[in-house]
């Protein structure tokens, strides 16, 4: 039935409470097996007050797919792509072939997918409600300092973010899905990437980029009281404006930054280490001892000057005030090199917050104006959606803003 598994399979005892799906098949009775059961038959719901895949714990594989509304594409049939990703979802999410499946037996272990739909700035013009657009969804500023954005990487009108334990469970979701708006919109970009894989690393750890850095330290959780605002809209924008159709929904700002592993690697660990401000082996601040040491800014080496540098990246991007706090739940990209080269990798960094407005955009002007951590760090896209509130069962993704 459903309903798992407590502490008994180890690398998976964080889905505790979390479904999992009926399965006829005898299970050979080793523990290995009995792992990797778990971790395909594991379900998130779909439905719900918000959409899954925001404050899911993050699945092992990623993938985020940007849309473009076709020229002439019309309200009923947006409303159409809406709906069908969100059957599509819900049947997938659960174990079930999307509703065109031809291979109904690739979603059968679904472990742990999340879809997540998004709304793009164009598409309120597109579909001819730009008073319903909440204001604070526009692309950033650009911030020239650091920016080498690429078109390629860039905007787009509508978001899939597809996430699961499973690379090839990410893969027929995407083509699933994506394969549903022909004629309506155009896939504009993929961005495929990954975290830890699940069981190497006990429940709970904070993962690694490939800089080597303890990434996610300091991130809102859910025992934080005001995780919920941090994250859901209640319809208001920082500026007053009010979206009723969005109470309950959140934002995503997706930036792509690549990370020149070839420069990082010519500086020494001291120097990457002062970069940050935290140490890379333990990840803890250079004023602690352990990871989640509280980080303290004013103490001072013999020589009168500060142990975590004013230029780090922790002391520009920390919150000045709560009202910063946006969650971060990256997934790491290594894509085939150009030639002569042997890395492309960086970050698919993304922001969660009721409103980036308020949260992201002054964080990233300080990081923009000075971070330590620019000389090896490079934004080439940047795109940010609404991610209307989940939807109730027999409902779709989207569904508030026509009504
Ligand atoms: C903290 C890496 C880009 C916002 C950190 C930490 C690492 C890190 C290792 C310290 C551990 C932690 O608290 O998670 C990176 C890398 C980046 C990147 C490698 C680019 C490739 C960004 C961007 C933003 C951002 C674009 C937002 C505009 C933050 C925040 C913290 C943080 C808010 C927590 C600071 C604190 O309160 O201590 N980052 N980061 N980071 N980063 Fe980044």
């Amino acid at each position: 039935g459903s309903g798992l598994v407590g502490g008994a399979v180890g690398g998976a005892a964080g889905y505790a409470g979390r479904g999992l799906l009926d399965d006829d098949e005898a299970v050979p009775d080793w523990e290995t097996v009995a792992d990797s059961r778990v971790v395909g038959a594991a379900t998130e719901p779909f439905h719900g007050p918000h959409q899954a895949g925001i404050t899911t714990p993050p699945q092992a594989h990623a993938a985020f797919l940007g849309f473009d509304l076709a020229a002439g594409a019309t309200r009923a049939e947006v409303q159409g792509v809406l709906r069908a990703w969100s059957q599509d979802a819900a049947r997938l999410t659960s174990g079930r072939g999307g509703l065109a499946d031809l291979e109904p037996e690739l979603a059968r272990d679904p472990a742990r997918l999340t879809v997540t739909i998004g709304l793009g700035p164009g598409l309120f013009d597109a579909v001819r409600m730009p008073e319903k657009r909440p204001s604070w969804l526009r692309q950033l500023p650009a911030f020239p300092q650091i920016d080498q954005l690429e078109d390629r990487w860039s905007g787009g009108d509508l978001l899939l973010q597809i996430c699961a334990d499973d690379p090839l469970v990410v893969s027929h979701a995407a083509r699933i899905l994506a394969s549903g708006v022909r004629g309506v919109a155009e896939q504009k970009w993929a961005q495929r990437g990954f975290r830890k894989a699940v069981g190497t690393d006990p429940t709970g750890r904070t993962q690694r980029n490939l800089f080597g850095q303890i990434d996610g330290t300091v991130n809102p959780g859910p025992d934080d009281v005001d995780f919920d605002r941090v994250l859901f809209s209640d319809g208001r924008s920082a500026d007053g404006q009010t979206q009723r159709w969005m109470r309950g929904g959140s934002s995503l700002v997706l930036r792509r930054i690549r990370m020149t592993m070839d420069t990082w690697e010519e500086i020494d660990r001291t120097s990457r280490e002062l970069s940050m401000g935290r140490r890379i082996e333990s990840g803890a601040p250079l004023t602690g001892v352990h990871e989640h040491d509280p980080a303290d800014f004013e103490a001072v080496d013999e020589v009168g000057l500060p142990v975590i540098p004013p230029e780090s990246h922790m002391a520009r991007a920390r919150q000045r005030d709560r009202g910063e706090a946006m969650l971060r739940r990256p997934y790491t990209y290594d894509d085939p090199p150009e030639p002569g080269r042997i890395s492309n990798s960086g970050l698919i960094f993304t922001a969660y917050q009721a409103d980036p407005v308020r949260t992201y955009i002054p964080v990233q002007r300080r990081l923009a104006e000075q971070d330590a951590l620019n000389t090896w760090t490079v934004p080439i896209g940047s795109a940010v959606f609404a991610l209307p509130p989940g939807a109730p069962e027999g409902g779709y993704v989207g569904q508030g803003l026509f009504e």
